[in-house]
This record gives C-alpha cells, structure tokens and sequence, in this order.
C-alpha cells in the first residue's frame, strides 16, 4: 500500500472512531494510537497550548520534552506561523528540540479553534531522514481539522 492508500484508509476509520466524542484528551488519546500503529511512527502526539506554552499531551513513542515555548523549536514554531512544518532533516532546523537523538525528520500541524486561534499541535517524528512530504502534510492537515471540529467547536 502507497502512504496515500494508507492514509485514505485510515482517516475515515479515525472520523467514525471519534464521532460523537468531544473531551480533548480523550479524542487525541485515540488519534495519536489509530496513526502511531497504522503508520509505524516513531513519536506521534500532540502538544497543547495551556498557560502561554506548549505542553505535551496524548502520544505514543518514548517519553518527550513536557514544556515548550512560543516560537521555540519546530512545535514553537508551528504555534508562532499557524503553518505546518515539515522538517526532513531535523539538523538543518535552527532551534530544533531534540526529546529524543533518534528523531531525524519531522512534521508538526496547528489544530486551531473557531475563532482562529491555534490551540494545539500534532508532532510526528521520524527515526529516517526526510520521512514527510506534502502527502503527509495534506492528509494530517484534513485529520487536524477533523479533530478541530470535534474538539473545539
Ligand atoms: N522536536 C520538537 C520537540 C518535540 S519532540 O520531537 C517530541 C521541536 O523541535 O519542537
């Protein structure tokens, strides 16, 4: 199966499986497990936005960094620009947050709210280099919306 297969199969299975729940945690406890074993991750979670920083929520993976700043890394910076960021070699990025040395590439999407603030965001880490690309950025894109929604409406 192509990384788009798996993603067309998969981002249905995860709206059905998060319909009718609306508690934050509960919901991202659930994406972040449906996408870390349908796609192998190596780190998959989300940090939330909560008293003026980042602050690591649901995921699967080795344990991560609890606290990070405005502007700060790649996270940081996702929350700064409200764009994602796809990062294929993590050494290249100025700032970069090393929770763990294995982490090579990276990709993190904003979740925002109804009224266009951004309140949280996914991070996917790689343990290759140069795992993300626009296929990944696309279809995580329409998932954190879909978990916008649900979350924040
Ligand atoms: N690398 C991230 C920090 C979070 S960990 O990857 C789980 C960053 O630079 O923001």
């Amino acid at each position: 199966m192509t990384k788009q297969e798996k993603y067309e199969q998969l981002l249905p299975q995860v709206c059905s499986l998060i319909e009718g729940e609306h508690d934050e945690v509960a919901v991202m406890s659930n994406v972040v497990a449906a996408l870390h074993e349908a796609m192998g991750f190596f780190w998959t979670g989300f940090y939330r936005v909560k008293d003026g920083e980042l602050l690591v929520g649901p995921f699967q993976g080795p344990t991560a960094c609890f606290h990070i700043a405005y502007g700060r890394g790649v996270c940081g910076t996702a929350w700064k620009t409200g764009l994602t960021q796809v990062v294929p070699d993590v050494e290249l990025f100025p700032g970069h947050i090393a929770c763990s040395a294995l982490s090579r590439s990276e990709i993190v999407v904003p979740l925002t709210d109804n009224k266009g603030e951004i309140r949280a965001v996914l991070d996917i880490d790689s343990k290759e280099v140069g795992t993300f690309d626009s296929t990944d950025q696309q279809q995580l894109e329409r998932l954190c919306a879909a978990v916008s929604r649900q979350v924040y409406k």
